[in-house]
């Protein structure tokens, strides 16, 4: 099948969709289920690239991985180490190999982790992952292809404080503390839903985790852990990119599976530009009431911030919306990259290296494009259109369902790592495109 996706825009997407677990949690959960001593069972689990990526990494590594109808079910019994070469190539464009090296260590003494991918949107570095593992006592060395990290002698507990609350290296020291010898406390940790959902998972699996106030985390290692039985929270970065598509079409998206309270500030922004939303049990309807859009100023920031992930298509919406919108990107130095194609449809977006709109952050100063001044609205036309990465590439299709005539959207594959089915989900909701 082709890579390519001809779309033919200028109808307001309209119906109803479902979203699952969260690819960032469930990703998270599946290697933690390496920690325990009898198998665990994963629910909601959507049908996306990034899972297949994290299955395969698992088994390579002896885990028996079981999938039926949204339910894994993953039995660490017999963990082993990988051939360098295997996990390379299983680990494809993904970065979840570096959250394997705390489990493996506990369970092998030793890790490899190949030279890592992830979507490029900024340098993207591990420099705060090999910090924690160094001072829990492992030896990393660099070596061709990857990073090999040998623990000489089980993992003490150790005291760090992040530079930045990345999401990543939380994790990492969350995987790793849990077993090691005494007590471990992180300090300026990021604190995401994503984070608390796999601290749940870890707990039912029996650890010792406590998340004080002002982003501090303790952790009392133990000797031993078990399997969890777990339902993923919601993937709330999906569930925000169906609204913008909602809001930029000028549609009425119902989205099953959304929950509030992981996205009471993007819903506080939604409403801002103008949306409405209207929150039941069951999920969420996203709908553009009529009227002009207006414009907002918007930074984006760790949790309970306005997420990074939801900035590329909420900045879609945003060409729709009267008046001069300002959003000031602060978790990564690099995401306005997929704003050259939406100027190519007609958009009028300016990016600046300034810090603008909101407080000065850790890429002023220096040579990034960080913020954005997008004037509107314009109408957008249909082009061609190559998908940088996953949420910019999500962001480029609402464009192209936006604008009027018929667009190529080439590389959709990229979508794949992060929204599950998402052409049945436009089919369901009314769009017309066509795969090559
Ligand atoms: N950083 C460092 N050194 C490190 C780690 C991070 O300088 O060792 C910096 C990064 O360069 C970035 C900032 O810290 O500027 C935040 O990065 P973080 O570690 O929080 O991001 P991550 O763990 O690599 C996860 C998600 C991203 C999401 C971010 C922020 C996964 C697999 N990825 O990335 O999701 O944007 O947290 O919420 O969980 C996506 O889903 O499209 C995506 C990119």
């Amino acid at each position: 099948m082709s890579d390519l996706l001809y779309v033919n825009g200028g109808t307001p997407l309209s119906g109803e969709i479902t979203v699952r677990g969260a690819k960032n949690f469930v990703s998270k959960a599946m290697v933690a289920a390496l920690l325990g001593e009898t198998p665990s069972t994963l629910r909601n689990v959507p049908q996306i690239r990034d899972v297949g990526v994290v299955t395969g990494l698992l088994q390579l590594h002896g885990v028996d991985v079981q999938a039926e109808n949204g339910t894994l079910v993953l039995d660490p019994s017999n963990v082993e180490s990988a051939h360098v070469a295997d996990i390379d190539a299983h680990a494809g464009s993904s970065r979840i190999p570096i959250l394997f090296c705390g489990p493996l260590l506990h369970r092998l003494g030793e890790a490899f982790i190949p030279d890592l991918g992830g979507c490029r949107i900024g340098d993207r570095p591990i420099n705060f992952h090999l910090d924690i593992l160094r001072q829990f006592g492992a030896v990393v060395e660099k070596r061709e292809g990857g990073i090999h990290i040998e623990a000489p002698r089980r993992l003490q507990g150790t005291k760090i404080a992040l530079p930045y609350p990345s999401v990543g290296a939380t994790e990492q020291l969350l995987l790793t503390a849990v077993r090691a010898e005494g007590i471990t406390e992180l300090a300026n940790a990021a604190i995401e839903p994503e984070i608390m959902d796999l601290i749940n998972v870890l707990q039912k699996m029996g650890a010792i985790i406590s998340v004080d106030t002002d982003r501090v985390i303790r952790i009392e290692g133990v000797d031993r852990l078990v399997g969890f039985q777990h339902t993923a929270l919601s993937d709330r970065i999906e569930a925000a990119s169906w609204a913008s598509a909602a809001l930029a079409t000028g549609g009425d998206i119902y989205v099953r599976g959304a929950t509030q309270p992981e996205m009471t500030a993007f819903l506080n922004t939604f409403r801002k530009v103008g949306g409405e939303f209207a929150v039941d049990d069951e999920g969420i309807r996203f709908f553009h009431p009529g009227g002009d859009l207006n414009s907002i100023v918007l930074e984006t920031d760790v949790h309970p911030g306005f997420m990074t992930d939801w900035q590329q298509p909420l900045v879609v919406a945003l060409t729709q919306a009267k008046g001069l919108s300002i959003v000031h990107e602060t978790v990564y130095e690099n995401r306005f990259g997929f704003t050259d194609a939406l100027r190519g449809m007609g958009a009028t977006i300016q990016v600046y290296k300034e810090c603008l709109g909101g407080r000065p952050c850790r890429f002023g100063q220096r040579n990034f494009y960080h913020s954005a001044v997008i004037s509107g609205p314009t109408p957008l036309a249909a082009a061609d259109i190559v998908v940088p990465d996953l949420r910019g590439g999500f962001s480029h299709l609402i464009a192209a369902l936006a604008a009027k005539g018929t667009s190529s959207v080439r590389g959709i594959s990229l979508i794949d790592r992060g929204y599950e089915h998402f052409m049945e989900k436009l089919g369901a909701l009314g769009a017309e495109f066509s795969r090559d």
